[in-house]
């Protein structure tokens, strides 16, 4: 049951416990506030006493679970939720947000900072992460996944590149678009094709150097410094049938300094990667022309 709530909700183990806790504090302060606010009044107890009672407790309800909220730090997560109620009643719907799909074998830092990104938006979530693939059951990014409460589809090379390259899971899951984040394997044509304009990579320098194949992690850092580069930084681009070819979205840079080690440089990048990457994306999505 709790698992199907984080699924449901997109929340951590730990999120759903202030959200359980709200929902019992504010239960508890809403029944408690209708029962002074009615006992202030001349009513006998009996059929309209409850009547009365069921009506405030409603109307109090709301306000109730939005102080405690407040306390428990899931104001954003309320606010969202009672407006979904409130829609139901009006007619009105929340705007669905689009679900993602993070492809990575890496630790997961980014993966993680994207979640985390449009967990954080409340009731402006434009995006939730409904999937993590990874070709590494060994990964960091598997763990954080299932800390975070999002499911984790693990591919096999065969079925991957041939077959039906996990489409139907993709399918499945209402994937509208594909994250990479440190994810290795080309991307075969039909995933490209079932996504157009819909994939998006992240890769550790200013392309179009440093990229092509077996380029990635520290063995960019790497050929930068040993290239002599003044700069490095970070590309965010669409996804081809090439490897860090396709078209480019953003770039921003960081200085290389004397001394500068694959280590340290990485640090820069990662710093770079994780204030970019989420917003990058929230901006692609959200591009006027995009259905
Ligand atoms: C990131 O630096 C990303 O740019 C790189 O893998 C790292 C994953 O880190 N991707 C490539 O090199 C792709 N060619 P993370 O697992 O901590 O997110």
């Amino acid at each position: 049951m709790f698992r199907n709530l984080r699924k449901r909700w997109q929340v951590s183990p730990f999120q759903l416990f202030l959200v359980l806790l709200t929902f019992t504090l504010g239960g508890s302060l809403c029944g408690w506030l209708g029962r002074q606010i009615l006992e202030m009044l001349p009513i006998p107890a009996g059929i309209l006493w409850m009547v009365l009672y069921i009506v405030l407790v409603t109307l109090l309800w709301p306000i109730c679970v939005l102080i405690i909220s407040v306390l428990t730090g899931q104001y954003a997560f309320f606010t969202k939720y009672i407006r979904r109620i409130l829609g139901r009643f009006t007619g009105k719907k929340a705007a669905i947000p689009a679900k993602l799909a993070i492809f990575a074998s890496g630790t997961g830092s980014n993966a993680r900072e994207i979640i985390e990104f449009f967990n954080n938006q409340g009731n402006r979530r434009i995006a939730t992460v409904n999937l993590v693939v990874t070709n590494n059951p060994d990964a960091g990014v598997v763990n954080m996944a299932k800390n975070e409460g999002i499911p984790v589809l693990h591919i096999a090379k065969e079925r991957f590149f041939s077959g039906d390259n996990y489409l139907s899971e993709l399918k499945q899951n209402e994937i509208k678009y594909v994250i990479l984040a440190g994810f290795l394997w080309k991307v075969p044509p039909a995933i490209i094709a079932a996504f157009p304009n819909r994939i998006l990579n992240i890769h550790p320098a200013l392309l179009p150097k440093f990229g092509g194949r077996g380029m990635y992690g520290h063995n960019v850092h790497e050929a930068v410094i040993a290239a002599g580069e003044k700069y490095s930084g970070i590309s965010i681009h669409e996804v081809n049938e090439h490897y860090d070819e396709g078209n480019p979205i953003f770039q921003a840079q960081c200085e290389i300094d004397p001394g500068e080690t694959p280590q340290s440089l990485a640090k820069k990048i990662q710093q770079l990667e994780h204030t970019h990457y989420p917003r990058v994306i929230k901006e692609y999505i959200t591009k006027p022309n995009r259905g």
